[in-house]
Parts: C-alpha cells; sequence; structure tokens
C-alpha cells in the first residue's frame, strides 16, 4: 500500500531525481493508485506537485508545466486511508513554511492528538491526512539537522510508517524511517536511492540494503547511514537482488497478469532449482532451524491472507499425507485475535508474497511471542516477514507486479510442498525413493504448466463469451477445493464479479440452491486415478447441477471421458498425480479471470480499491 521512492544525486541541478522518482514510481504503481505526487530540493527551496488519479495525470501535469532542476526528490503513490484520494491530500505535504516535504506509507494511530497539539499551536492543516502532521513535527523539530528531527519525530509517532523527508536546506539528503511498514535502500555510485520495494530502483542499482525496524536511514549521494531511534550507529545488512529490470515489464503481454500467468514454469522451475545434493536428498539450505526441533514439531500452522492462504490449503493436504503431522491454516488477521493453541513444538508457516502483509506479520509476531517456530516462504529478498521469523524459504517467482496474485501461488505452493518432503525426510515418514518420486512429479510440473498455456485459447473464448454473466461458481473437493476458492477470488477481484468457491460435497448442504438457468459453474474434476471414489462422487455433482438447469464448465484431466456427457465445455489439463493436480488446475482460472475482465474494459493489473501488499491491518 502506497509506493515510495526518494532519490539523490550529483550536486548539480538537472532533471534526473524528477526522473528516477517518476520511473520509481512506475514501477511501485501497483501498491497504490488512487493518487501521487513528487516534491524535489532546488536551488530554490522546494518545489511539489501532486495530482488524485493514477500516475499519468500527474506525469501529464509535469509535461505540461516542468519542475525546475534538482538534486534530491521523493514520490509517492497513494492507496488512501486517511482522507479521500484528492489533490489536497495526496502525497508529499509540506510544512507551512514550505521547508519539509514528506511522504508516508502507513497510519499514524496518534495523529488525532498531535493534530490537536498542532492545531493548539496556531498550525493551519491544508488536508484531511494522518501525514501532514509529521511535516509540521519535523519542521518544528529541525534545528540543522533531518536525521535528528526525524528521530524525535518517530519516537513520538504510534501506528505503522516509512516516512521519507526532504528540507529545503539539505540538498544533498533525504531521510527515511520505518517502523512495522517496508523500506529498502538502492546503492548506486554518486547517487542513492529508497523505495518500499526494490522495483523502485531496480532500474538503477541490483545492490540493496535492507533496513531494520525502528531505523533511520540518511542518504546522501555518496553515503548511507543507519542509526536506531536513539541515534545508535546501526550496520545494515547488504544484498543483491536475483531480478533485472526487464523482470518486472510487461515484456509483449497486454497485462502484467497475463504475463505473469505466463511466467509460472519459471516460477515453479526455479523455485524448485538447487534443492537437491548429489545423492537427491532434499536440503533447503534457507531453513537453518534445529534439526531436533523440526523433528519435535507436533503441529503445523499456516498463516496467510487471500491467495497466499489457499497456498496454504493446498499444502495441507500434502503435508498432512507425507508427514502425519496436523496441519492447521488460518487467516492471519483471525489467528492473532482467537488465542491459538501454540507452543515451542508448533511450527508456524507464514506465507506470503510481499513479506510485507501487516496481518501476517502480525501473527509472526503473534506466535514467536508463544513459544513457536516461525518459518516464512515468501517471494520478497530483504521484506520484513523474514527478518522477523526464525527461518525463510524463498520462492523464486521473481516480481509480481499485477495486484491479483498468479505465479506467486503456484511458487508457494511449490515451497511449501519442498517443506513438507524435507520435514518428510528428517522425520521418516516417507521413504527416500518416494520422495524423489514426488519430486520427480514436481519438476514435471513446469512442462504441464506451459502445456495448459500453449492450449488456453478455448478459455479464452469462453471468458469474452461470458463477460456479462452475473456470477459464476466453482465446485472442488480436496485439493481441488482451495483452488475453486482461487479461482472464485480471481474473478471477484480482477473482474468484479460475483464469484464463489465451495467445497463440492457441501453442495447439497445448501449452495445448490443458488443453481438456476444457465448458471456458470466450474467444476475441479479429481482425477480418476485418484482417491477412492472422489472422482466419481465430483461427476455425480456435474450432473447434478446440470439437471437444475447450470453450465459446468470441467477442468479435467485429458483422457478423463466420463465427464464429457454433461458438461457445457471441458478444459483438459495434462494428467498430475493427485496432489500437485492444483498446479496445473488453476491455471484455466487465472486465464479466464484475466481474459473476462479485459473483455470488459477493466484495467486488469489495477483493481478498483485494492493495491499490492497491504501493509495496514
Ligand atoms: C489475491 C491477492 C491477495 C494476496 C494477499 C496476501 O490475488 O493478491 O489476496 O494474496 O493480500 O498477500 P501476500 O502474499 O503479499 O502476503
Amino acid at each position: 500500500m502506497c509506493g515510495i521512492v526518494g532519490y539523490v544525486g550529483p550536486q548539480t541541478p538537472g532533471p534526473r531525481p524528477l526522473e528516477v522518482v517518476m520511473g520509481g514510481l512506475a514501477r511501485l504503481e501497483y501498491r497504490g493508485y488512487d493518487s501521487a505526487g513528487v516534491a524535489l530540493v532546488t536551488p530554490q527551496g522546494l518545489v511539489s506537485a501532486k495530482r488524485a488519479g493514477k500516475l499519468g495525470v500527474l506525469a501529464a501535469d509535469l509535461e505540461a508545466a516542468p519542475l525546475p532542476p534538482a538534486t534530491a526528490a521523493i514520490g509517492h503513490t497513494r492507496w488512501a486511508t486517511h482522507g479521500a484520494p484528492t489533490d489536497s491530500n495526496a502525497h508529499p505535504h509540506l510544512s507551512e513554511d514550505g521547508t519539509v516535504a514528506v511522504i508516508h506509507n502507513g497510519i499514524i494511530e496518534n495523529f488525532i492528538q498531535l493534530r490537536a497539539e498542532l492545531a493548539a499551536d496556531g498550525v493551519a492543516f491544508s488536508s484531511d491526512t494522518d501525514t501532514e502532521t509529521v511535516a509540521h513535527l519535523l519542521a518544528r523539530a529541525y534545528d540543522g539537522d533531518l536525521t535528528t528531527a526525524m528521530r524525535t519525530v518517530a519516537k513520538r509517532l504510534q501506528g505503522t510508517f516509512t516516512l521519507l523527508a526532504v528540507h529545503a536546506d539539505a540538498p544533498d539528503t533525504v531521510v527515511g524511517t520505518r517502523h512495522d511498514s517496508p523500506l529498502v535502500v538502492g546503492l548506486g555510485e554518486g547517487e542513492n536511492f529508497l523505495g518500499s520495494d526494490v522495483a523502485a530502483f531496480i532500474a538503477h542499482t541490483r545492490e540493496a540494503v535492507e533496513l531494520g525496524q525502528d531505523q533511520v536511514v540518511t542518504l546522501t549521494p555518496d553515503g548511507v547511514e543507519v542509526v536506531d531511534f536513539d541515534g545508535n550507529p546501526v550496520a545494515p545488512k547488504r544484498y543483491t537482488v536475483d531480478w533485472d529490470a526487464s523482470a518486472a515489464e510487461k515484456g509483449g503481454f497486454a497485462s502484467f497478469m497475463d504475463k505473469e500467468i505466463h511466467d509460472q514454469p519459471h516460477a515453479v522451475a526455479d523455485t524448485l532449482l538447487g534443492r537437491t545434493d548429489a545423492a537427491g536428498h532434499l536440503v533447503l539450505d534457507e531453513i537453518r532451524v534445529d534439526e531436533t526441533v523440526l523433528r519435535q514439531i507436533d503441529k503445523i500452522i499456516v498463516i496467510a491472507c487471500g491467495t497466499a492462504a489457499y497456498a496454504g490449503q493446498v499444502a495441507k493436504y500434502a503435508i498432512e499425507h507425507w508427514c502425519r503431522i496436523p496441519v492447521e491454516v488460518e487467516l492471519a488477521h483471525e489467528f492473532r485475535y482467537r488465542d491459538p493453541v501454540v507452543n515451542a513444538k508448533t511450527l508456524v508457516v507464514a506465507v506470503s508474497q510481499s513479506g510485507e502483509t501487516m496481518d501476517t506479520l502480525m501473527a509472526v509476531r503473534h506466535a514467536r511471542e508463544q513459544g513457536a517456530t516461525v518459518l516464512a516462504i515468501v517471494n520478497t529478498h530483504g521484506s520484513t516477514i523474514p527478518r522477523e521469523s526464525d527461518a525463510v524459504l524463498y520462492t523464486h517467482a521473481g516480481p509480481e507486479v499485477a495486484v491479483a496474485s498468479t505465479k506467486a501461488f503456484l511458487a508457494q505452493i511449490t515451497a511449501a510442498y519442498l517443506l513438507g518432503l524435507y520435514l518428510a525426510q528428517l522425520r521418516g515418514t516417507k521413504f527416500p525413493d518416494e520422495i524423489a518420486e514426488i519430486l520427480d512429479d514436481l519438476r514435471e510440473i513446469p512442462a504441464k504448466v506451459q502445456q495448459v498455456l500453449d492450449e488456453a485459447g478455448p478459455v479464452r473464448e469462453a471468458a469474452v463469451e461470458m463477460k456479462d454473466v452475473p456470477s459464476v461458481l466453482f465446485l472442488g473437493r480436496h485439493v481441488g477445493y482451495p483452488v475453486a476458492m482461487e479461482g472464485a477470488l480471481k474473478l471477484k477481484e480482477i473482474a468484479y464479479l460475483h464469484a464463489e468457491g465451495f467445497a463440492a460435497g457441501e453442495l447439497k448442504h445448501g449452495p445448490i440452491a443458488l443453481i438456476e438457468d444457465g448458471q456458470p459453474v466450474f467444476v475441479i474434476v479429481p482425477s480418476p486415478r485418484g482417491r477412492d471414489s472422489l472422482h466419481s462422487k465430483v461427476v455425480s455433482n456435474i450432473q447434478e447441477i446440470r439437471a437444475r438447469g447450470a453450465r459446468p464448465l470441467v477442468i479435467a484431466e485429458e483422457g478423463d471421458t466420463d465427464v464429457l456427457p454433461f458438461a457445457d465445455r471441458v478444459f483438459f489439463v495434462p494428467k498430475t498425480a493427485s496432489l500437485l493436480a492444483p498446479l496445473v488446475a488453476v491455471v484455466p482460472l487465472q486465464i479466464f479471470a484475466c481474459a473476462l475482465a479485459a473483455a470488459k474494459g477493466l484495467d486488469v493489473d489495477q483493481p478498483r480499491n485494492l493495491a499490492k501488499s497491504v501493509t495496514v491491518e
């Protein structure tokens, strides 16, 4: 939520600060897109421009009325929390005397008291935001040193915040701080960068520095200094980003979502890469938890939100089957508030693409306070959740830009499967040859996903044909159940369509009443080679809904002729081991949602009301 960029470079004023910041905002726009703004440090003092609407509105303004050359800049794309998305509520916010400009991601919870205090002192506010209080506080605390002023103000703030500030008298400085919100540093030569994530500066450098909780960073053209809120120096952790700018481009696709759906064979293959030793044993180097602790685990709780939680639900079936450990999957925002039974024998697995989801982060902290071991499955290096967990297993999906998660979902399931197999190896619940066989099956998934992508024409056609339907239902069973819910979520979020996923077995306990003439229902059919009679039960479900007028859209394994007589359409996917089937079965549903939203003329990558990374609770 909210994209933040900062830049400081050569002290001869020029166009680069604005160019870097606008370029960074374009890459971060997925984080929030209801307004955008920039502030530049120029020889004439601070200048700023901000506009409601997407970044393009601001860019057009800047083209019509160019800003003067500068030496440093900050920029922001907003996802509104306090105050409507208007020009005046857009960031940056300036102090009354125009000497300080501030941008903010998060929520300042004590802003009402701070605002009242400032108003009593005669400050006239020009916005409804919580952020503006910080600009006024910084101007008051400033005594020739912006870093000290930031430390002083940060200590007074409650809530969550990443803040960047520039001062008219400090043309070579950008100061940033973070508390429960993301901020990373990019290291250049004679110039340095700040961003909500590395996408902000990946076009300029892949060298980055992680910032920890409650730290203040001072950026100058040749230096990066980090201190804690008390001014004690901190040695920051440096890392190299393992993808480059082209990974965050559309690459000829109509939308990032479409591109990321097509990235999936790579996302799975890269997540599997380098996980076995010469003897074929799984070696998950990143999991630095003592093996004795992992052997003693008697319960696993997966915590996550949205799509990541559905990945957890898929993984539950496999991990329980392979490891014989009970696995609970819980929405992170519910977990913390229900007094969960967690102890030193609990392994909590936090799944998150961004590594910044506030609900998941809070649940991680709660779990650790209760003595659990926390392992994070995360896609974004340098993010907060892995830093606050005991161990991390990175997915290697590359940057996910579209708001609707696709390739991260497949990578999360893959990583969770690796974890399950690793625990099975460690605890001896599967023989080595059984594990090797499942790993071989996993290695075949990228080619199978590619086959689904190559044969997706009919799915797209169905989506275009159905662009005006009022509702789509999804049925699945066993691992197909979370796939059904994920299919429904994709349609809700990008096509604004009523969509619901159900466990097929639940149908006759209520949802069947929704079926009427012409109702499209996706049915994810388990493999006929799979578990007991699941296949025939789901085929019966298709008949039941068809008898009541539904249009069954069936996802079935190739060669499954049993479904043909009852389906309105069948989308065949390659034969896949039952537990791995979600990795291929979900792909047509992603393509369907993407194509249907595009056919409706909607912005597939930036759906209304949403933001990519949910950094407020
Ligand atoms: C859905 C979607 C969201 C995220 C959820 C968790 O397409 O993108 O439901 O999956 O907000 O986000 P992360 O994985 O970043 O924690």
